[in-house]
């Protein structure tokens, strides 16, 4: 096992452009990273010059103690443990695993030990025998994984590997995966672009976008502290809500009606016009459930439309934005790649709640959450940087792609 170091990492495809543009992550041995990001923003082209399938541009790639940059993919001792299992039917689950190490020319002894080794800790100890087209894609996956095993390798790298199975097997696999690795304590670098995944199952998550670092740091402190607009909006499900707002005194106007937020972040964000006020959806209630019918954080609105989930209901309440936020929001959907940022707020009420569609509602936010947000550079005002991971210089510089 090795801890594995990147170093302001550069890639320029032959066109000139930064696939990848000075990435620094440093993953600690036995670590759990996660690269995520929508398509196209450099995970898969970072894996690959982990591995060694891709050159490096610039920049230093540190594995162990050693410097990679010019070894062979062989010489780099990872395991890359592909998307389609790349398996031979032909062989039996004992063969497939023991693959490498036949290639490698081991005694027959040794491959046993160390096939039997991983069959253990894979839980596959009954299937060796048979060909991997009669096996479950759970089953097949752990194959897979066996295989890299048995190679000791210093780190495993996956690339989208549960992107082509359904929703339900997806969730089993990531579960297994996440088990997995927890037993091996092997480093491990995993690519996706599903945010979902990217919280489950990393220790840390490093958020990319066009090929830069947007920010690094565990799932809670990305969910509760993004560190700019394009962050806020990747992470979580529903995403944040984006409002127009604008700070005078220690209030806050939302197109609502205002509330109060303190002099400790009004004075983050004060006398600079207009903002963007990120509130996630789960930081509503229903003012009537919350009990607090009148507060000074509650307003009234008319619900557009109400779906009842049994223990949760999602309301839907739409507002008017100026252009420059509008603008600004649009960017961002594109950034993100499809995920439709409409100018309605989205909100996660109690089951209980009796609103309904068409309803003049009073509704109360949990000021204390929401984050203000730079419109021009898309930087979190607001964000408190000790419990925020990495956040690097040009994320909130180039950040807002506004
Ligand atoms: N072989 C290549 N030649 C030129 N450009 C490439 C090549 N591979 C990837 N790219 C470009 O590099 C960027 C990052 O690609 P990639 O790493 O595959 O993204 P991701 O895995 O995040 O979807 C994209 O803009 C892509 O078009
Ligand atoms: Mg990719």
């Amino acid at each position: 096992m090795a801890a594995i170091s990147l170093r302001n990492i550069v890639k320029k495809y032959g066109d000139g452009f930064p696939a990848v543009n000075d990435v620094s992550i440093e993953i600690a041995d036995g670590e759990f990273v996660i690269l995520v990001g929508p398509s196209g923003c450099g995970k898969s082209t970072l894996l690959r010059m982990i591995v060694g399938l891709e050159d490096i541009t610039s920049g230093d790639m540190v594995i162990g103690d050693r410097k990679v940059n010019d070894l062979a993919p062989r010489e780099r001792n990872l395991a890359m443990v592909f998307q389609n299992y790349a398996l031979y039917p032909h062989l039996s689950v004992y063969e497939n695993i023991a693959f490498p190490l036949r290639l490698a020319g081991a005694s027959d002894e040794e491959v046993d030990e160390k096939v039997r080794n991983a069959s253990r800790t894979l839980e596959l100890d009954e299937h060796l025998e048979r060909k991997p087209g009669n096996l479950s894609g759970g089953q097949r996956q752990r194959v897979a994984m066996g295989r890299a095993i048995v190679r000791d390798a210093d780190a495993f790298l996956f690339d989208e590997p549960l992107s082509n199975l359904d929703a339900k097997l997806r969730g089993q696999m990531r579960t297994e995966i996440s088990r997995l690795q927890k037993r091996l304590g092997i480093t491990t670098v995993y690519v996706t672009h599903d945010q979902t995944e990217a919280m489950t199952l990393g220790d840390r998550v490093a958020v990319l976008k066009r090929g830069l670092l947007q920010q690094l740091a565990t799932p809670r402190e990305l969910y509760e502290n993004p560190g700019n607009l394009f962050v806020a909006g990747f992470i979580g499900s529903p995403p944040m809500n984006f409002l127009p707002a604008e700070v005078e005194g220690t209030r806050l106007t939302l197109p609502f009606g205002s509330v109060e937020i303190g002099e400790e972040k009004a004075s983050r964000a004060r006398d600079r016009g207009l903002l963007i006020a990120g509130i996630r959806p789960e930081h509503f209630e229903d003012a009537a459930i919350a009990d607090k019918q009148g507060s000074e954080s509650s307003f009234t609105a008319t619900v557009e439309v109400v779906e009842w989930l049994g223990n949760e209901t999602y309301a839907y309440i739409p507002f008017e934005a100026p252009e420059e936020v509008q603008q600004q929001l649009k960017q961002l959907e594109q950034d993100l790649d499809g995920e439709s940022l409409r100018t309605q707020l989205v909100v996660t009420l109690d089951g209980a709640s009796r609103i309904s569609e068409g309803d003049e509602a009073e509704i109360w936010m949990d000021a204390s959450r929401i984050h203000l947000f730079d419109p021009a550079t898309g930087e979190n005002l607001t964000v408190d940087r000790e419990h925020a991971g990495e956040i690097p210089a040009e994320a909130v510089e180039v950040g807002a792609g506004a």
